[in-house]
């Protein structure tokens, strides 16, 4: 089959490569996917996409006039595509419901240790032969109190981080697993206990109506004076300007953001030269307390390997006719 791969970077570019093996043929577009550029796709029987591609219903429609019928995610979140016109439109959409979990748990814990501990500072300080203390003091994670909101696959491993570090662990999901839970020692709150216990939040879910600005001025008030967020989630988990508001106002210790409410254009991009026309992510950058980072959080060998196998995978099982509903995303 022949698939648009869109927003390519070298580094995805090598595990499909790698995986495909010269079956199907891919072609690698480096503009991300929006209504202006589906056209591209002309020809061709999938378009493969990432997180800041954006299949709305004009571009779907596109997919549809030029006969593509196949969208393959290359991620597990699908909140960038408007699945409900794409099954009207009787075009499929496949995700990688499952990569290294372990990549994005493990990347939110070094943005904590990372924050919390001012490595990023300090290694600057030291490139500078500055070798002074002065403002690098963090605290213990150990004992401390760490809530979770989205126990799936990549929460429950920062979980289980959280507790070999020795952290009392709450946590809350709409589908609470109270068996892992009980195993792991972790507890099962109220959000709102949650959210006036914890020294330290996380987020690990997708991004949905019901969780969009989960964290907004009405959570925030419940909050520790001192607590330090982290969203490897999806940005618009957090309302962005309550965030600027609460860290102005040093009602928030500290934010590690690997994703953010407007990333699309401005991450997985070399601006160093124009700069950013996002006034918010300005702010934010300008913040001693905040660390961020362009959604690397999956940006493993193996969560690439993963993603590349599975996409390679379902494009197969496509082409064959098989149980797509063994892949497809509903809803
Ligand atoms: P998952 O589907 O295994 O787990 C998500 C969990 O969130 C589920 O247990 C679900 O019940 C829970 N949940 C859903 N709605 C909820 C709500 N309203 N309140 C409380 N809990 C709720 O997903 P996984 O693999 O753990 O990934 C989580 C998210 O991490 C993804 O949806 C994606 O947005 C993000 N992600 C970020 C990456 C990065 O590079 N920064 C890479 C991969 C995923």
């Amino acid at each position: 089959m022949k698939v648009a791969v869109y927003d390519t970077h070298r580094f995805d570019r090598e595990a499909l490569e790698f995986a495909n093996n010269s079956r199907h043929e891919l072609c690698f577009l480096e503009m991300r996917f929006t209504e202006m550029t589906a056209i591209l796709a002309q020809g061709c029987d999938a378009v493969c996409l990432f997180v800041n591609d954006r299949a709305d219903a004009g571009a779907l429609k596109i997919l549809k006039d030029i006969k593509v019928k196949l969208i393959l995610l290359r991620s597990a979140g699908y909140n960038h595509v408007d699945i409900k016109t794409a099954l009207q439109l009787e075009i499929s959409v496949v995700n990688v419901p499952s990569y290294s979990p372990h990549a994005v748990a493990e990347f939110a814990v070094g943005l904590l240790l990372s924050l919390n501990r001012k490595i990023h500072k300090a290694h600057n300080r030291v490139h500078d032969m500055n070798f002074s203390l002065e403002g690098l003091v963090g605290f213990d994670v150990y004992g401390k109190t760490v809530g979770v909101i989205g126990t799936g696959r990549i929460g429950k491993n920062f979980c289980q981080i959280m507790r070999g570090f020795g952290c009392r662990v709450l946590a809350a999901d709409t589908y609470p697993d109270r068996q892992w839970a009980t195993k792991n020692k972790v507890s099962y709150v109220d959000r709102s206990v949650l959210f006036s216990e914890s020294d330290i939040l996380s987020l690990h879910t997708p991004l949905t109506s019901e969780t969009r600005h989960i964290i907004n001025p009405s959570s925030m008030a419940l909050m520790k004076k001192n607590i330090i967020l982290i969203n490897t989630g999806r940005g618009a988990l957090i309302d962005t300007h309550a965030l600027i508001k609460a860290l102005k106002a040093h009602l928030v210790s500290g934010a590690c953001l690997d994703v953010y409410e407007e990333e699309g254009g401005i991450f997985f991009n070399d601006l160093s030269e124009s700069g950013i026309a996002d006034d918010d992510l300005a702010r934010l950058l300008t913040f001693p307390n905040v660390l961020v980072t362009s959604h690397q959080g999956f940006l493993t060998h193996e969560a690439l390997n993963d993603i590349a196998r599975t996409t390679i995978e379902s494009l197969t099982l496509f082409e064959a006719g098989g149980d797509l509903n063994k892949v497809i995303v509903t809803i």
